[in-house]
């Protein structure tokens, strides 16, 4: 039945309106529409989390001040552990301060609160557009949609003024970002250093030479169970810095196992993306994930901040010379991160790595 209705059509209408998720709960809906809806197997598949899967590691990074407490190679050996297992792993004394994280959320809850006659001024999928509001990215290329709505905008290399942002949310951006790219610095040099490289090594590959933010709202679902906040996907980037509320619902896929990230109060969540995956041979894991749509009452705000450069960026990458030997030889082809991210666009969030399409 469900599939012979007009799901193009359907998908527009929603589009058209420039309201969102969140415009369809302020409506006062109680069933979603069917553009939402995810076959049943996903939706129920794979097993769910055990309580006895493994905890995500929790990092202590001195303020990225190491001293006898803390020293620099317990937290190499330790993310390093972390990201060959995981891909992911939590960060706490990150040297972002608190209020400036709290901030950020704010802003944000502000923005997709506003009234939807502003956010409707914003709302758009214009590839030249730096800043936009929109609801699902890949609304048009995904069997079916998430309940989210997001504001993307790249805030390196080329820093947008304060006056192309939304006087809402501009400012705070900024300093977030600004902070974000000091804390991914110190990161990069101690994976650098994980992978027994120079400090430098992954910052002068250009790895740090874009940051991309995503600011999620995930409004709360009336049929949580029939749809997700975002679907089973990794990230396209080479790293992934992420602020999440205390909400939750956020899923890592750990031997055939969900396991659930439990938010904790003032941790950064970090994550690897594909293309460091990629570089490094599989030696690091670009680990898949997925968002539960939210069941609570209060809506969910999450701030994935992707170090990726805007497009075009015509660099090549491809695995780093000094991690391969005869017996590790390249697994992956060179590409572009152009050429990547036009796979991943295409595909959408439908659950298979894209990175297979570059394996040798
Ligand atoms: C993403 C992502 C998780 C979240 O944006 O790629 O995985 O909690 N977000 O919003
Ligand atoms: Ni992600």
């Amino acid at each position: 039945m469900e599939a012979t209705y007009d799901r193009t059509s359907e998908v527009k209408a929603f589009d058209d309106t420039k309201i969102g998720v969140k415009g369809l709960v302020d409506a006062g809906i109680s069933q979603i529409p069917r553009i939402f809806h995810h076959p049943h197997t996903t939706v129920t598949n794979p097993k769910p989390s055990s309580t006895a899967m493994t905890k995500i590691p929790t990092v202590d990074l001195g303020g990225g001040v190491f001293d006898s407490t803390v020293t620099r190679e317990n937290v190499i050996e330790m993310i390093r552990n972390a990201v060959e297992r995981f891909g992911f792993f939590q960060v706490v004394n990150h040297g972002i301060p608190i209020d400036v994280m709290e901030k950020m959320k704010d802003v944000i809850r502000k923005f997709h609160e506003q009234d939807s006659e502003v956010r409707k001024k914003f709302y758009s999928r214009d590839i030249n557009k730096n800043f936009k509001y929109n609801s699902n990215f890949d609304l048009y290329s995904s069997p079916s949609a998430n309940w989210r709505d997001t504001l993307t905008c790249f805030m390196f290399p080329d820093v947008p003024k304060t006056e192309d942002l939304p006087e809402i949310c501009g400012d705070i951006m900024l300093e977030y970002s600004k902070q974000v790219m000091i804390l991914g610095e110190l990161i990069f040099e101690l994976l650098s250093e994980a992978l027994g490289l120079n400090p430098n090594h992954l910052k002068e590959m250009d790895c740090t030479k874009g940051l991309l933010m995503l600011s999620h709202y995930y409004p709360s679902c009336p049929e949580p169970d029939l749809t997700f906040g975002t679907s089973q996907h990794s990230d396209r980037s080479f790293l992934t810095i992420l602020l999440q509320d205390h909400i939750g619902g956020l899923q890592v896929l750990e031997n055939g196992y969900w396991v659930d990230v439990p938010p904790i109060q003032g941790a950064l969540l970090v994550n690897l993306g594909d293309l460091l995956q990629l570089i490094t041979n599989d030696k690091f894991v670009s680990v898949e994930h997925r968002v539960l749509a939210n069941r609570g009452e209060k809506p969910r705000i999450s701030v994935a901040t992707f170090f990726v450069h805007p497009l075009p960026s015509l660099r090549v990458y491809g695995p780093i010379k000094e991690l391969l030997s005869e017996q590790n030889p390249p697994k992956y082809r060179d590409t572009t991160i152009t050429e990547y991210t036009r796979h991943y666009m295409a595909r959408g969030l439908d659950g298979n790595s894209v990175l297979l399409d570059f394996k040798i």
